[in-house]
């Protein structure tokens, strides 16, 4: 999830004080790196054309080390200009893998957001013409095919070879470039990642959002999939891949710039919810082939040492735990391994029984949550194989694991985690699949199967997503609550644990999550005239639900006068009798129900704190990383 802006101006313009299209085009990249800024902080890189080359400047780490660099070496003037901030995939965080990337000796620049998922075969094709590369990206696989179609078949028109070059391009992108030959331009792409257009009066802009062009215009197009445009500084042109004139979306932005960054939502959390769709896509992206097989080249360990496991541990804390808790459900599913989870700080101080054959997953967002790092340090010097599933390419806990799973949910801002939470789940389900691939735990058609469902995911979050109002008015009722209670069982059981921590942590509310099966075993005593509970009803489909049991404790608490607030199945009407509300998600395979089941919680949770006028994204007493034991 990275930041891009690009920019053109008119040169005569430039002179005449305070006229229009008179920036420089660094001034202006800049500025908008800056908005953008919270998309990436791995590195950031500018390129500009001027004096018919292209000059690039990058540095990995904050904006602040290119700014510092820039200093150190200034660029031309230039009314052409790309800039770009890094939230790295592909590549570890550093100088050479930060974009801008070059071809064409040096005069074709070109950045990107997104993930390639050809660009293993497409690097070997291109080795194979002769060309070589000085990162470990897929931007630069990318870069080099734009310039290999520009010597080419595009006859030295960068639209045409950017139009040629996307036809090739399989995964999610948006991608700028610009090429010494042609000041003036800049040309993109954009296929299942954002991109619009800035329209000033003789200059124009591109944005990966508004925020990166906020500051010089509020008239904007949005690109649809799978669309290129070329902008000058008094046109910009729309096609499809193809050549083929198409059209894009005009609007004007009525945010100021502060929510231009959160997207237009009034927090970064809610932005990281309407984020999920896309999280849950990108992590699955490039990590199984048209047979449905997975394919995890990232996972390092020998596929013999793979099979040999007996244990899996999975170490993490607060919401990652839970995505662990999620995992084990489906891990022993599929792989039949026995699979315990363990909070990490508890784990290195209990004497565990860990060896060579022990798999530990450690999960966790930041990477660089010190309790999880000791665990997996730990881990390590008892000789067991350690897996990171983590979302910070670079941080510490992969480069101190054996192998490395990362999520692509992009950075996440708010303290409470959300998109993090189902991208875990997602890797881990990913994770779970492979091995029991590896060890023919389950048929090939199963795990194609479970991926085609895991396909459809995205799309049936964005049904609840577009869904919650119902559920946004109920949060808003209700939040001079003092207790909120969820039940939960079988995957249903850390979804509610999840509900409940996020309440804790931005509502300030006093919340706890149980297996429903453990309320007759105390917590039940809690329940008083009138205390809401919120309860995951299992799907009633299948062979093994638990849907009848779950019906039972909704019965239980309510016979002794809870308000019951109920998360199931769409088609579920048989929960309707024993709920005060219902909140209906799209119907899928039981073990893949928590990345649907979650999301009306979260939303709950954000909308209560923001109707007590809480500070969502930075809550009292929390930090977004905990990096101290
Ligand atoms: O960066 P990590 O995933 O390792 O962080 C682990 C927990 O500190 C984190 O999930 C925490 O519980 C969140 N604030 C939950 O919203």
């Amino acid at each position: 999830m990275c930041g891009i802006v690009g920019y053109v101006g008119r040169a005569q313009e430039r002179s005449a004080a305070g006229g229009n299209g008179a920036h420089d085009a660094l001034d202006v990249v800049i500025e908008g790196l800056r908005r953008l800024e919270y998309r990436g902080y791995d590195s950031a890189g500018v390129a500009v054309v001027a004096d018919g080359a292209v000059e690039t400047r990058k540095k990995a780490g904050k904006l602040g080390n290119l700014v510092a660099e820039l200093e150190q070496r200034p660029l031309p003037e230039s009314l052409t200009g790309i800039g770009h901030t890094r939230w790295a995939t592909h590549g570890g965080p550093t100088d050479a893998n930060a974009h801008p990337h070059l071809a064409d000796n040096g005069r074709l620049a070109v950045i990107h957001n997104g993930i390639i998922e050809n660009y293993a075969e497409l690097k070997q094709e291109l080795r194979a013409k002769g060309v070589t590369f000085a990162s470990e990206t897929d931007t630069e696989v990318a870069a080099a095919l734009i310039g290999d179609m520009y010597r080419g078949a595009a006859g030295g028109d960068i639209t045409k070879a950017m139009q040629l070059a996307a036809q090739r391009l399989d995964g999610a992108f948006t991608l700028l470039a610009v090429h010494a030959d042609q000041p003036g331009v800049v040309v993109a792409a954009r296929r299942n990642s954002p991109l619009v257009v800035g329209l000033g009066d003789g200059e124009n802009f591109l944005g990966s959002d508004v925020s990166g062009f906020i500051d010089h215009t509020r008239r904007a197009v949005e690109l649809g999939q799978d669309q290129i445009v070329t902008i000058t500084p008094d046109s910009f042109v729309i096609t499809d891949f193809y050549g083929r004139p198409a059209q894009g979306k005009e609007f004007e932005v009525s945010w100021d710039a502060a929510s231009a960054e959160k997207g237009g939502f009034p927090s970064f959390m809610e932005k990281e919810i309407h984020d999920q769709p896309a999280a849950v896509h990108d992590t699955l992206l490039g990590r199984s082939d048209a047979q449905g097989r997975l394919i995890l080249d990232e996972l390092r360990i020998d596929p013999a040492e793979l099979k040999q496991v007996n244990k899996i541990i999975v170490l993490a804390c607060g919401t990652a735990a839970y995505a662990g808790l999620v995992a084990k459900y489906a891990i022993e599913n599929w792989c039949r391994i026995p699979t315990e989870v363990e909070l990490a700080h508890e784990f290195r101080y209990r004497d565990p029984i860990v060896d060579k054959n022990t798999l530990v997953v450690s999960i966790s967002q930041s990477g660089e949550t010190m309790d999880t790092l000791m665990a997996v340090r730990y881990a390590r010097e008892q000789g067991a194989k350690t897996v990171s599933i983590c979302n910070t390419n670079g941080s510490t806990i992969p480069r101190e694991s054996d192998a490395v799973l990362y999520t692509h949910a992009g950075p996440e801002i708010a303290v409470a985690s959300t998109k993090a939470f189902l991208a875990q789940i997602t890797a881990a389900y990913l994770l779970g699949l492979y091995l029991a691939q590896l060890r023919g735990n389950i048929f090939s058609g199963q795990i194609k199967d479970v991926l085609a469902d895991l396909g459809k995911i995205p799309e049936k979050i964005q049904q609840v997503l577009d869904n919650a109002e119902p559920l946004r008015e109920l949060a808003r009722s209700m939040k001079d609550e003092k207790s909120v209670l969820f039940l939960g069982r079988n995957v249903g059981y850390p979804v509610a644990l999840e509900g409940a921590l996020k309440l804790k942590e931005i509502a300030y509310l006093h919340a706890e999550g149980f297996a429903a099966g453990e309320l007759k075993h105390g917590p039940i005593a809690l329940i008083d005239e009138g205390q809401p509970v919120f309860v995951v009803v299992p799907s009633p489909r299948g062979r093994d639900s638990l849907h009848s049991k779950v019906v039972s404790n909704i019965q239980e608490v309510r016979a002794r006068g809870a308000r019951t607030l109920v998360i199931a199945e769409e088609g579920d009407e048989a929960v309707r009798e024993y709920a005060e509300y219902v909140f209906y998600v799209p119907e899928t395979p039981p073990l893949l129900m928590p990345l649907l089941t979650t999301v009306p919680l979260q939303i709950f949770a954000a909308e209560l704190a923001q109707a007590k006028g809480f500070d969502v994204d930075q809550p009292r007493n929390l930090a977004k990383s905990v990096t101290v034991e």
